[in-house]
């Protein structure tokens, strides 16, 4: 069973793969939001961009390091963005704040706001929740490396 799951994980996507290792079942929208934001930030992908190695590592990261941010810079005729580190970012915000932000957000690419934007409210209060709940961690990610400009450390190039 175990060599056949690595071995579909290899060529799969990556985000789907870490979803399908899950051992624990599914919260249900009823369940404890900080259980429920935990299975959406592993489910939604949130971590194979905010957390350090995450994807590369098949999703075997510390929990203490989720959504801590990281230091790969993707780069495109948009500049250079990294991703935020959101447990900084919204030890910052009330859950009303954290709401206004992704409903009038529009960051830069690779980030898919349209999914985060799509979401339910509850299930938003869920990653504001789970979020907070494990608190303000690591540094900033890197500033933004605007058109033009040479990033310094490891980028994700786009054509
Ligand atoms: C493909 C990579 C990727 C994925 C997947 C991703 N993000 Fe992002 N995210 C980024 C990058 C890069 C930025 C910074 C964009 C910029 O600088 O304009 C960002 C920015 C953000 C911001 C804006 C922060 C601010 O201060 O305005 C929020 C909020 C955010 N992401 C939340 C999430 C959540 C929640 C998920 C999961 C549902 C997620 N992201 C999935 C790459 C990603």
């Amino acid at each position: 069973m175990k060599p056949h799951v690595q071995a579909s994980c290899a060529a799969a996507l990556l985000a789907a793969c870490s979803a399908g290792l899950a051992a624990d079942p599914a919260p249900t929208e009823s369940s404890d939001p900080v259980q429920r934001g935990r299975y959406l930030v592993r489910i939604a992908g949130c971590n194979d961009c905010h957390t350090p190695n995450y994807a590369p590592s098949l999703g075997q990261v510390d929990e203490k390091l989720w959504l801590t941010g990281d230091r790969l810079g993707w780069s495109g005729p948009w500049g250079t963005t990294y991703a935020t580190n959101l447990r900084l970012r919204l030890a910052g915000l009330s859950e009303e704040q954290w709401l206004h932000l992704v409903r009038n957000m529009q960051p830069r690419p690779p980030m898919p706001w349209f999914n985060l934007r799509s979401m339910s409210e509850a299930d938003l209060k869920a990653i504001y929740a789970y979020t907070r709940a494990m608190g303000a961690a690591g540094e900033p990610a890197p500033a933004f490396v605007p058109p033009g400009s040479a990033p310094t450390g490891p980028v994700v190039r786009f054509p």
